[in-house]
């Protein structure tokens, strides 16, 4: 009764603090008048680089997968935790690269055009679900929770993964078509 009324208590901080998160990047992301001064700098690293962060996390992801279905609980975990050190590294990237540079539009004509929309929203709106998913999956392991963690980890990774996937394709898309 504890545990659950301390695990509750903890989901409900993992959901406020989400929110909170995700609140403050969508303002700074949509809502803040950009670019920022120095807009002159060269950027053009950022973009292949946060998709590279985007293509490592999905390669742990898959490395961690494929290692707790062989019973490998340690490199599990240390392939999970380098999936979301390069998501996080992902974060950081890409809101540097929109403070001092800005949108970047897409360019294509045709067919191309609503699979990019339906790329890109998706993979925006399943990123907002996948943050509290995410901190509950880690916070079930890190307390040893291994009834609840598998149960929730089974919907985290596969969203995940679609979000780090498409996180490559919006690049390839922008910038390489
Ligand atoms: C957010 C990151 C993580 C994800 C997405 C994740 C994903 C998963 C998934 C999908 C399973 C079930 C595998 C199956 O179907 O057989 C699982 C099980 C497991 N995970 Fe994680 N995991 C994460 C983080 C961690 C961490 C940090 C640890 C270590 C403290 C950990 C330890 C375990 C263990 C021990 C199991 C096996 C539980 C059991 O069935 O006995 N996981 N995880």
């Amino acid at each position: 009764m504890k545990t659950l009324i301390g695990n509750r208590s903890a989901v409900t901080l993992i959901l406020i603090a989400s929110a909170l998160i995700l609140s403050f990047l969508f303002w700074l992301i949509y809502f803040r008048e950009t670019p920022v001064e120095g807009s002159s700098l060269n950027l053009t690293i950022l973009p292949p680089l946060n998709a590279l962060l985007n293509l490592m996390s999905a390669t742990c992801l898959i490395f961690g997968f494929k290692a707790i279905r062989r019973g490998n609980r340690v490199r599990h975990k240390k392939m999970m935790l380098s999936a979301l050190l390069f998501s996080f590294l992902f974060l950081v990237s890409y809101l540097t690269y929109h403070a001092f540079h800005g949108d970047t539009l897409f360019q294509g004509e045709g067919w191309v055009r609503p699979l990019y929309f339906f790329i890109l929203i998706s993979h925006i709106i399943l990123s907002v679900v996948v943050l509290p998913l995410i901190l509950t999956t880690v916070f079930f392991a890190a307390t040893g929770n291994f009834t609840i963690h598998p149960k929730i980890a089974r919907i985290t990774l596969p969203l995940w993964m679609y979000i780090s996937v498409t996180g490559v394709l919006v690049y390839l898309m922008l910038y390489q078509l």
